[in-house]
């Protein structure tokens, strides 16, 4: 399969061709998620709730976010790997962005990195696009501020909410960005902005309008538990599946059915009687 290109991704938007992305936070995820075909595989931030345990995203660190892009780039061949600019990572100084953008490139080996909307961020992505570092924008709901923002719900419910997401997208695609997620907004507000922008828009609970779609992968395979948002659709059903295989091992264990022969190395049957006739077996076993 060839590699994805950010030209490629760009091309599809006219011919109607539509963009899969998936999450991925290691290297088993990130190869499964790459040899099912997705086009781009990003390291969210989403991280720090589905595999770190926190409640929000917002305690993710650059640290944790590096740690895990490196492992999913060893998984990751042909898609499009993404990592995701944690909360407090870019909205600082723009040296702080420039340099914690480069990291994502540099030490885990990222093809490009992902900022959400707040005030003003089309200046620090545009700096970062001059950099050499393809950015991908966020807008509508965006989880790093959702709390202070009245909370995870719909965003752009009415006209003139709807209206500044438009124009948030319209600013991010000025700065240079290659494509932009489209979270948690009415059908029609993600028609109007994949209407209006050049290039692709990836919709997460936008409905069906836009360029491509995006979820979180522990969402998709039922591995997180703690709750699952509406527009999700739930193609299997891991935990339940781990937890059945972690309660069978626990009872063959327990009574004796595992490890069984077909686990087990047996010694020659020549050395097992030199080594039980030999007095000094068990000293040697307890060196
Ligand atoms: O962090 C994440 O996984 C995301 C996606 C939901 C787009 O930002």
């Amino acid at each position: 399969m060839p590699k994805v290109t950010v030209e490629e991704l760009q091309r599809r938007k006219p011919q109607g061709g539509k963009i899969t992305m998936l999450t991925a936070y290691d290297y088993p995820l990130g190869k499964l998620v790459d040899e099912a075909g997705v086009d781009i595989v990003l390291v969210g931030d989403s991280l720090g709730m589905v595999v770190l345990g926190y409640e929000t995203t917002t305690p993710v660190t650059m640290e944790e976010m590096i740690h895990h892009a490196k492992a999913a780039r060893r998984g990751v061949a042909n898609a499009l790997l993404i990592g995701d600019m944690p909360f407090l990572s870019f909205r600082g100084s723009l040296d702080e962005a420039l340099t914690n953008a480069r990291r994502f490139i540099q030490e885990a080996g990222c093809d490009g990195v992902k900022v959400e909307w707040k005030t003003g961020i089309e200046h620090t992505a545009n700096a970062i696009i001059d950099a050499g570092i393809p950015v991908m924008g966020h807008v509508g709901l965006t989880p790093q501020t959702a709390a202070s923002e009245g909370g995870f719900g719909m965003r752009g419910k009415d006209a003139a909410a709807a209206s500044r997401i438009v124009a948030q997208a319209l600013a991010l695609e000025g700065a240079g960005c290659f494509a932009m997620v489209v979270e948690c907004v009415p059908d029609l507000v993600a028609q109007e902005i994949t209407r209006r922008l050049r290039i692709p828009t990836i919709g997460i609970g936008s409905g069906p309008w836009c360029d491509g779609q995006v979820l979180v992968t522990y969402d998709l395979i039922g591995l997180f538990e703690r709750f699952t948002p509406r527009f999700v659709k739930r193609y299997a059903e891991t935990a339940a599946i781990i937890r059945r295989a972690a309660a069978s091992y626990v009872q063959d264990v327990k009574a004796g059915t595992f490890p069984g022969p077909e686990h087990t190395v047996a010694m020659p049957p020549q050395e097992a009687a030199k080594f039980k006739l030999n007095p000094q077996s068990k000293i040697h076993l307890m060196q």
